[in-house]
């Protein structure tokens, strides 16, 4: 670690406004770095090229967002979990003051960067190119690592720099596992969680999951989305300039910064961190489509191309990620006469054949809204809900045909383990991120469906496969904020 010489947050208010537009002298990663897509023999490092060492503290200025109406320029009220699809967005901040000195915020610098990676202990590294970071891109350059060794344990280290005549790189440290072969059976560990907010942060650095999933040394991380929520707090995100804001301030936090680094990840995206609550492909809020919302999404996260995907994770795991807002049927209220789709028929057959090619042991769904349920009546955005029924039903028997299959979900913000009463599919519910985001479910009283039930808390879930000398054990926990498991099952494959 470069030793920061001079510190620029104590410096007055209006200095630190006009040095975000201004020419750093060196360059930092107050974001951190992000080890994402690991496979068995690639990784991908997504690297941010920042102005300062961190953060903004939060307590500074906020820009004030305000909305028109396109047509008539009447304001319009602010209000959270909607959409603004006509409206002129106008963003102020204090004289003198850019987005660059907002409270939170972590701007980005042009600079370059490059990885050096290695098998851990060994003697030799290797390195990517440097390759130019710059504003138009906040910064992001996302790295490939290829012909890596699967099942092995590989050593990070991250650099930034100005340009080439930077002599003195800053450097971040850390540390991923790529995945084993298909035919090596070894444990594995992974954690799933859900629903961050940057307002319910639960320590004065962020989030004790992070943390609490770390103590639990995870070969792989799973985000199920709303990584961000771009339409609730005192900041509504209604340009890409805000968007990037509140990606860069979540990331910041030390307790994210320090888990992305030592922990790879598979990010998912959902509808606040893609637009705004329950946002599909033909929706739009200020100067915002949801299109570009994706773009930001991929360009923050490494997110592929195509979302859905699977991963093998040595002979006895596989995982799904379920893409769930890019193929739903748009404009459903137009729509109302005929079924609904939400993963999409193409989404859904690709699921069918990829279940059926699967030699895994155990197949683990993730998916970024619930398939199983139960959910509240008022709702109508995943396949617990009356909307979705008719599709609902044939994904969940579809998932029924197969053994040894869990469905993972996020979005929900009350934890749970339900059983679909006709197929007997399993769902477990993660929880949101922290206790001050829970609500949404008030029952007290598990239903029939309900295998465990706990609301007004925060957590995450945790796998762990272990190999046995006939097959594979499964075990999953929901943990709370600090790490306590709060129930568990053990699953022993047929
Ligand atoms: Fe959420």
């Amino acid at each position: 670690m470069k030793t920061e010489t001079r510190s620029l947050l104590p410096l007055p208010a209006l200095l630190l406004g006009l040095l975000g537009s201004a020419v750093a002298a060196e360059v930092h990663q107050a974001t951190g770095f992000k080890i994402v897509n690991v496979t068995s023999t690639s990784a991908e490092v997504w690297t941010r090229v920042t102005l300062r060492a961190a953060a903004n503290p939060a307590n500074g200025p906020l820009p004030r967002v305000e909305v028109f109406e396109a047509k008539t320029g009447q304001p319009v009220p602010l209000r959270e979990n909607r959409m603004f699809p006509d409206a002129r967005i106008t963003v102020q901040m204090p004289p003198g003051l850019d987005l660059g000195a907002a409270g939170g915020a972590a701007p980005a610098a042009a600079g370059q960067t490059r990885v050096r990676f290695r098998v851990k202990g060994a003697a030799q590294w290797a390195e990517t190119a440097w390759r130019d970071a710059s504003i138009e891109r906040d910064g992001i350059v996302l790295h490939a690592l290829p012909g890596l060794l699967p099942a092995a344990r590989y050593e990070v280290v991250v650099q930034a720099r100005r340009n080439a005549s930077d002599g003195g790189p800053d450097e971040q440290a850390g540390e991923f596992k790529t995945a084993p072969l298909p035919t090596q059976s070894e444990r594995v560990v992974f954690c799933v969680m859900t629903c961050q907010k940057y307002e319910r942060q639960d320590r004065p650095d962020g989030l004790a999951i992070y943390p609490a999933m770390g103590a639990l040394r995870p070969d792989f991380f799973v985000n199920t989305g709303d990584v961000v929520y771009f339409d609730h707090g005192p900041v509504i995100a209604l340009t890409p300039a805000l968007a990037r804001f509140h990606w860069a301030r979540m990331f910041a936090l030390p307790t994210l910064r320090d888990f992305h680094r030592n922990h790879s990840s598979f990010f998912m995206k959902d509808d606040h961190d893609t637009l705004a609550n329950d946002c599909g492909p033909a929706s739009r809020s200020g100067e915002l489509t949801y299109a570009e919302g994706v773009r930001i999404f991929r360009e923050q996260t490494g997110l592929p191309e195509v979302a859905n995907r699977t991963v093998r994770w040595g002979r006895d795991l596989q995982v799904w990620l379920m893409e769930g807002r890019d193929y739903r049927s748009p404009d459903r209220e137009a729509n109302r006469g005929s079924a609904p789709t939400l993963w999409g028929p193409a989404q859904i057959k690709w699921l069918g054949e990829t279940l059926t090619a699967s030699t895994a042991t155990f197949r683990v769904i993730l998916t970024t809204v619930p398939v199983v349920g139960p959910d509240r009546s008022n709702k109508d955005d995943n396949y617990a809900n009356a909307g979705f029924a008719v599709e609902g039903s044939k994904v969940r028997a579809l998932l029924a045909r197969h053994r040894n299959l869990t469905v993972i979900t996020g979005d929900r913000h009350w934890q749970y383990v339900s059983a679909d009463p006709a197929t007997s599919v399993n769902e477990w519910s993660v929880g949101p991120a922290s206790a001050a985001h829970a609500g949404g479910w008030d029952e007290k009283t598990p239903r029939p469906e309900h295998r465990f039930l706990r609301t007004g808390h925060g957590g995450f879930l945790s796998g762990v496969v272990t190999p046995t000398a006939s097959g594979a054990s499964l075990e999953l926990r929901l943990h709370d904020t600090d790490g306590r498991v709060v129930y568990r099952e053990q699953k022993v494959s047929r």
